[in-house]
């Protein structure tokens, strides 16, 4: 790959194509997400290598909570054992860990996991690395326009909305990938996307590695973003 190639800033990822995955396996969909989540530990090492800042990736949305009482178990589980397992490594090599979303829902065992990781992460500086959990973006802007009227904002703009996003404290993605060929943001940072750059691929998932990762940060370095201008 070109050295002299762009970074995004701010990477988000829909980490589709779990099932399907295992489907083609004969396996059940829970071992999809099985290896999806050993694919997320490889790419967020991936994205501290490469020097990209923020990566942010969708996990679990407000949707998800209406799929078989087993896949939804299966990822609970796979959450707590990535939080306990992962943060101490993460630490070390400089990753803050952050959730978005509301996961007030999630039972008590879930968020204890989630918020020691972001507790003890809490002052690492090389990557940000946002799991979106029960997390929908229509919901995001009705919580931040609830939040302005309460706060009784009087002049809201359009800054004043990010302010009151989950995401207030990180850059809107430069870059969003989805995996395993569908076209569309799935309730997935509207606000945020406004001038993302979109990247979709074929590739499932569990079979997203540095390559297809590289593949798709060449194909942004492309890209002219104009923002609106000429
Ligand atoms: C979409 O695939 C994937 C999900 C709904 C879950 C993604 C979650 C993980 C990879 C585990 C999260 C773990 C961590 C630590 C962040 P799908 O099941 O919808 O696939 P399909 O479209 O092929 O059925």
């Amino acid at each position: 790959m070109e050295n002299n190639i762009i970074l995004p800033r701010h990477v988000a990822v829909i980490m589709d194509g779990n099932g399907r995955w295992a489907k083609k396996r004969g396996l059940p969909r829970t071992f999809g997400h099985k290896v999806g989540t050993e694919n997320v530990r490889k790419i967020v090492k991936y994205c501290s290598k490469k020097g990209i800042q923020y990566l942010t990736v969708y996990a679990f949305s407000t949707e998800n909570f209406k799929r078989p009482e087993e896949e939804v178990g299966t990822l609970m589980k796979l959450l707590v054992e990535y939080f306990n397992k992962e943060t101490e490594e993460l630490r070390q090599n400089g990753v803050r860990l952050n959730v978005i979303g509301d996961i007030s829902a999630f039972s008590p065992i879930v968020q204890k996991a989630i918020n020691d990781g972001i507790k003890k992460t809490k002052d690492c500086k090389d990557l940000v690395f946002t799991i979106a959990l029960a997390y929908g973006a229509r919901a995001e802007l009705v919580r931040a326009v609830k939040m302005i009227c309460n706060d009784n904002v009087k002049d809201i703009t359009e800054e004043t909305i990010s302010k009151y996003l989950y995401t207030f404290d990180m850059p809107d993605p430069d870059l969003i990938i989805r995996t395993s060929g569908e076209q569309r943001l799935s309730n997935y940072l509207l606000y945020q996307a406004a001038y993302s750059e979109f990247y979709f691929t074929d590739c499932l998932w569990p079979d997203f590695d540095e390559r297809e990762f590289d593949k798709a940060l060449e194909e942004y370095s492309k890209r002219n973003r104009r923002f609106g201008g000429v």
